[in-house]
């Protein structure tokens, strides 16, 4: 991993979660082709991105979206949002993460978007990550890691992590099962070693029931763009 830093001001007062995120959100900026279909994430820190593309929304071509609340508000910013199925390739995809690790390696689907995230990055040329600087862990597995499931196969799928020392929970929004943009439950695991995202990710995808797995190494962050009080840091894997 190399690192570089933008500065604050040097007299500024810390900033909040709140800036750290639009301050990435607008560093993004840079990585947007111009002329091109920008790939675009989910979350709190997307929304910045989205709120400052919209600024420079004649520049490009649109966007490809990971969730019907991202192409929502890509759509109200008056952004053309194009299925992904027209598109073949993304020179970028700029998206949050619930944790990132030294290698680039994330966890994600905090907001329930996995799976769609996970597909725009596979289209994508280039993984940029936008989050502040509470994401930066040295090993992954202290977010409970989401998993989108088909909802027949959620026990036996809980029950595997439970071999593995993990303990699933079906995600809940108003007392019942959250139901994603594909239809899918979403069972967040904590108590997992998170040793070697790669091996992890190639072996859980593969259970019977598993739609997608929250870890991204296969699809992992080629820049992280982290929020601190003292400035943007670049980091490149
Ligand atoms: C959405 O499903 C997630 O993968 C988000 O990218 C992740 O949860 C980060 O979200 P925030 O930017 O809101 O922290």
């Amino acid at each position: 991993m190399t690192q570089s830093t933008s500065p604050n001001s040097p007299a500024a007062a810390p900033l909040t979660q709140d800036e750290l995120k639009t301050q990435v959100g607008l560093a993004a900026l840079r990585y947007v082709v111009p002329g091109e279909i920008v790939g675009v994430g989910t979350g709190s820190t997307v929304n910045k991105f989205i709120d400052a593309l919209a600024t420079i929304k004649d520049q490009i071509k649109g966007a490809v979206s990971s969730s019907l609340a991202s192409t929502e508000r890509l759509q109200a910013a008056g952004i053309t949002v194009f299925d992904s199925n027209a598109v073949p390739r993304l020179a970028v995809y700029i998206d949050g993460a619930d944790e990132i690790d030294g290698g680039g390696n994330m966890v994600k689907g905090g907001g329930a978007a996995l799976t769609r995230e996970k597909i725009v990055a596979a289209q994508s040329e280039r993984f940029v990550c936008i989050a502040d600087e509470s994401k930066l862990v040295e090993k992954l597995g202290k977010f409970p890691l989401p998993v989108e499931v088909i909802p027949m196969a959620t026990e036996r799928i809980i029950a595997q992590f439970a071999a593995k020392g993990g303990q699933g929970k079906i995600r809940l929004r108003d007392g019942q099962p959250l139901v994603t943009d594909n239809g899918q439950y979403i069972v967040d695991v904590t108590g997992l070693e998170i040793s070697d995202p790669l091996a992890f990710e190639a072996e859980v995808s593969q259970w019977p029931g598993v739609v997608t797995v929250g870890v991204f190494a296969f699809q992992r962050a080629q820049v992280c763009l982290l929020g601190t009080s003292s400035g943007v840091r670049t980091l490149t894997f």
